[in-house]
C-alpha cells in the first residue's frame, strides 16, 4: 500500500473522517492563485464554521506552491505537491495529535524511534512556552537532546493573517551514518516529515492576536519527500513517484538521467504542475494573466528544456509525459478521469503556439547575446511581448550564459502592460504562501507605518480600531 492509503486507514481507525481534495484553483478566496497547504480549503473551519463531516477530519490535499519555482531542478523542490492532513476542530488537541503522530511514524511506517528528532514552541512573552508538548515527546520516549525548543520557526500561519498557533515539528534523519545524539537543526540530513499546528489563535488584520473559539490541531506532511525517505533515495525525483516518468523523459531524450538530472527534474514537475491546473475544474487555460500565466510558464519552461535535452519538439512528447502522469493519478483525483483529454490539448496547443515564435526568439536571444552584455528591462520585455518568453526564460537563459537581467524594471513595465490591458495585479503572480497580493502586503506594512506617523504627528493616544486592505485601496479606522 502506498503512503496516501496508510496514512488515510489509519486516520479513519482513529475516528476521521476523509474528506475530498479541494480544487487547486480556490473556490471562495480570490486572494490566492492556488491552494498552498492541506488547510486552506478548511479556513472557515478552524474559525468555528460547523463542518459537514464533523470535527475529525483527514486528506490529501493537492497543493500547488509557485514562489520559488526557479528552484525546481534540485532534488527536493517541486511546484506541485500533496500534502497529507489530519484536523480537530475542537476535539482532540495536543496529547492525541502526538500520540497518533508517534503511531503512524513508529508503527506503520516502521521509522526506528531513534531515527526522529522534534522541535518545540519556546514561548514568547505573549504565548507560553508548549510545555504539553514537550512532556508528551518525552513521555514517548524522545530524549530531551533531540527536542529542539524554537520561537520563530515554531509557530505556523498561512501568511499574513488568519488561524494560527504554535507547533511542532518531527524530523528524520536521512543518512545511513550513525545518528546524532543530540539533534542539531542545521545538520541537513535532518529533515522536517511532519509538522502539528495547533491552532488555538487568530492573527488579527491590525497584527493583534485573539483566541479562536475552539483549540483545534492542523497537521502537514509531504507525500514526496516522506515517500523519498521511506525509500531510502536522497533525491525525491528517483523515488518511485517519478520513477516513470524521469525514465520516459530518458526514453525520449536519449540521454541518462545522471548528467541530465536538472532539465529532466524540470520537465517531470512542470508538466505534473501543468496537468493539475489544467484538469481543475476552474477550466484555467495559457494566457497572460493570474492562473493561466502560471500555467504557461511552466509549459513553455518544459518545452525549453524538452529542447536542450534534444527532445523533437514536434513529436507527441508532451502528450505521452502527460498520459504517464494522468494515469498515475486519475484514480486519486476524478477530475483527471473527466478533463483526460482537456489536458492533452491544452498542452499541444500551447506547444504550437509557443514553437512558432521559440525558433525566432531565441536567434533573437542569440544575437542579443552575442555582445555578453547583461540584458536591459525592454529588451526582456520584447522578448516576452513579441515571442512569449517568460521572465524567468530569460533570466535562466542569460544565467547559463553568465549575463543579468533587469528583472525589477521588467516587473514594471509588465505591470503597465497589465495595468493597460485591465488585468490583475502583478504582485499575484508570486503566489505560494503569503495569502494575499504583493499590493495588499505592501499596504498592510503601510498601515503600521501610517499609525506610528499619526501618533508622533496627531498624537500619542491614536489607536487602530480596523482596516480594510483591497488591492485598490487602504482604509484604517482611528480612535483617539
Ligand atoms: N498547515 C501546516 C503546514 O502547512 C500543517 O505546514
Amino acid at each position: 500500500m502506498n503512503l496516501k492509503d496508510l496514512y488515510i486507514n489509519f486516520f479513519i481507525s482513529k475516528g476521521h473522517k476523509q474528506i475530498p481534495s479541494a480544487p487547486v484553483v480556490p473556490e471562495n478566496d480570490p486572494s490566492v492563485l492556488f491552494n498552498t497547504a492541506g488547510m486552506q480549503p478548511l479556513v472557515p473551519y478552524l474559525m468555528g464554521a460547523h463542518h459537514p463531516y464533523g470535527k475529525r477530519l483527514c486528506d490529501y490535499q493537492k497543493c500547488v506552491r509557485t514562489n520559488d519555482l526557479d528552484s525546481v531542478g534540485d532534488t527536493t523542490h517541486h511546484t506541485f505537491f500533496e500534502m497529507l492532513g489530519n484536523w480537530s476542530l475542537g476535539d482532540y488537541f495536543k496529547d492525541e495529535s502526538i500520540s497518533w503522530s508517534f503511531e503512524f511514524l513508529t508503527e506503520v511506517l516502521n521509522i526506528p524511534k531513534n531515527k526522529l528528532a522534534v522541535t518545540v514552541f519556546k514561548g514568547n512573552d505573549k504565548i507560553p512556552m508548549d510545555e504539553v508538548s514537550y512532556n508528551k515527546w518525552l513521555s514517548l520516549g524522545i530524549p530531551k537532546e533531540r527536542i529542539v525548543l524554537t520561537e520563530e520557526d515554531n509557530f505556523w500561519i498561512a501568511g499574513e493573517m488568519g488561524p494560527c498557533g504554535p507547533d511542532t515539528e518531527i524530523f528524520y534523519y536521512r543518512s545511513d551514518k550513525e545518528v546524532p545524539t543530540v539533534f542539531d537543526e542545521s545538520d541537513e540530513n535532518w529533515v522536517e516529515i511532519w509538522n502539528n499546528v495547533f491552532m488555538e489563535f487568530v492573527k488579527n488584520p491590525d497584527g493583534s492576536i485573539s483566541e479562536l473559539p475552539n483549540k483545534n490541531v492542523d497537521t502537514g506532511m509531504g507525500v514526496e519527500r516522506t515517500t523519498a525517505i521511506l525509500e531510502g533515495v536522497n533525491d525525491n525525483y528517483a523515488s518511485s513517484i517519478w520513477k516513470d516518468i524521469i525514465e520516459l523523459i530518458s526514453e525520449l531524450s536519449g540521454l541518462p538521467y545522471e548528467g541530465n538530472e536538472k532539465s529532466m527534474r524540470i520537465i517531470a514537475d512542470h508538466l505534473r504542475t501543468a496537468v493539475f491546473i489544467s484538469a481543475d475544474y476552474a477550466g484555467i487555460k495559457p494566457s497572460n494573466t493570474d492562473q493561466g500565466y502560471i500555467l504557461r510558464r511552466l509549459i513553455r519552461r518544459a518545452i525549453r528544456h524538452a529542447k536542450k535535452l534534444n527532445i523533437d519538439i514536434n513529436s507527441d512528447f508532451e502528450s505521452l509525459i502527460a498520459k504517464k502522469i494522468l494515469d498515475q493519478y486519475q484514480d486519486y483525483y476524478q477530475e483527471l478521469k473527466d478533463n483526460y483529454e482537456v489536458v492533452l490539448e491544452v498542452l499541444r496547443n500551447e506547444k504550437i503556439k509557443f514553437n512558432r515564435t521559440l525558433e525566432k526568439g531565441l536567434k533573437e536571444f542569440n544575437k542579443i547575446t552575442s555582445k555578453k552584455e547583461d540584458i536591459d528591462a525592454i529588451t526582456a520585455f520584447h522578448l516576452y511581448d513579441t515571442y512569449g518568453f517568460p521572465i524567468e526564460l530569460t533570466v535562466e537563459m542569460a544565467s547559463e550564459l553568465g549575463l543579468k537581467v533587469d528583472e525589477k524594471g521588467f516587473e514594471e513595465k509588465f505591470r503597465e502592460h497589465q495595468e493597460l490591458s485591465r488585468s490583475a495585479s502583478a504582485g499575484k503572480f508570486k503566489g505560494g504562501l503569503a495569502g494575499n497580493g504583493e499590493i495588499e502586503t505592501r499596504y498592510h506594512t503601510a498601515t503600521h507605518l501610517l499609525n506610528a506617523a499619526l501618533k508622533e504627528v496627531v498624537s500619542k493616544d491614536v489607536h487602530q480600531k480596523g482596516s480594510n486592505i483591497t488591492a485598490e485601496s487602504l482604509l484604517i479606522n482611528i480612535q483617539i
